[in-house]
């Protein structure tokens, strides 16, 4: 019997799309599986490598969930019937990135959602947990079903990924930063590894059986949750609820100078605000062991 999956997703540096090479590397080898792609496409594309204003300036559309006009899904794509949708996303300021908020809320991608089955596979520095839980609202809203997730981030201690990952931004080459750093993005140990989750994908696709596909996919290390990376993903979050609000509402050099300001405050966040928050979580480890728990079984969880 053959199956229609669909690959869904959107990506700048290609990063997303190497992953998708070794996740699907088994589903493309076999002969009963029919593999289709659709990359969205931005009617007004985001530059890369980005520059100050505008990395910053996507920010408030980001956060605020503010979908951009995506071109028009092709027409092969949206006549077929999925067996399996693979969603691969990436996250923009602890929220789905603009294009993939934009798919999400587009009137053409409700058709290809509605009833399906959906794998979201990220790939992102290593802050994708409140994003995912936006993910999932969009994914109810459309009456989409979410029966596998797979997060594959940068290891990189959490400072030097995100020192690693701005040079990468900003020059458009992954190279080694001062030449000592780690290459910025998820490793290239980590995406080659990745093929792993294709023979799980497979033999639920084979199998037309998806109850037990996140339990394996966990059990293949495919969602690793660090509870101090939630913690500071949560406070993030009531932080740029509160920045992004206030800059939706300026214009022109207002907006120019808020931005400005919002950078400042991520310097400060980034580099003084999440140590305490790492080093509180350590001295408060003992007391809070349950609760991490808890929070671990529930990100890995797709529920
Ligand atoms: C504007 C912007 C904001 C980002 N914010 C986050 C973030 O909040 N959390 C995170 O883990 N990664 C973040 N990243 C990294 C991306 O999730 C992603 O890993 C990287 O951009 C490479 O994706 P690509 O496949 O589109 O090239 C951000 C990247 C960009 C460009």
């Amino acid at each position: 019997m053959t199956s229609n999956v669909l690959i869904v997703y959107y990506s700048q540096s290609g990063q997303l799309k190497e992953i998708i090479d070794k996740t699907t590397a088994v589903l493309l080898q076999d002969a009963e599986i029919n593999l289709s792609t659709y990359k969205i496409e931005m009617e007004e594309e985001f530059p890369f490598p980005w520059d100050f204003y505008s990395f910053f300036n996507a920010f408030p559309d980001s956060f605020l969930q503010k979908p951009h006009k995506i071109k028009r899904i092709p027409a092969d794509i949206l006549n077929q019937k999925y067996d399996l949708i693979l969603m691969y996303y990436q996250v923009w300021f602890l929220s789905p990135s603009i294009p993939i908020n934009s798919f999400l809320q587009n009137q053409e991608a409700k058709q290809l959602l509605n009833g399906s089955r959906i794998v979201t596979i990220s790939g992102t520095r290593n802050m994708w947990f409140l994003a995912q839980e936006k993910i999932k609202v969009l994914l109810k809203t459309n009456q989409a079903k979410l029966v596998g997730n797979i997060a594959l981030v940068d290891h990189t201690p959490n400072l030097i990924s995100a020192i690693t990952i701005v040079n990468w931004m900003f020059s458009g080459v992954k190279k080694k930063m001062f030449n000592f750093l780690p290459f910025p993005g998820i490793s290239k140990k980590t995406i080659d590894e990745s093929e792993r989750f294709g023979n799980i994908l497979l033999h639920s696709i084979k199998q037309n059986e998806y109850k037990n596909l996140q339990h394996n996919l966990i059990d293949a290390d495919a969602v690793v949750v660090k509870p101090f990376l939630v913690s500071v993903d949560t406070k993030g979050n009531r932080m740029f609820k509160i920045w992004s609000k206030i800059i939706d509402t300026k214009q022109g050099n207002q907006r120019k100078k808020f931005l400005k300001l919002f950078y400042y405050y991520l310097i400060f966040a980034i580099w003084i605000i999440s140590p305490l928050v790492n080093l509180l979580y350590y001295i408060f480890y003992p007391f809070n062991f349950l609760k991490y728990k808890k929070q671990i079984k529930y990100y890995q969880g797709i529920e």
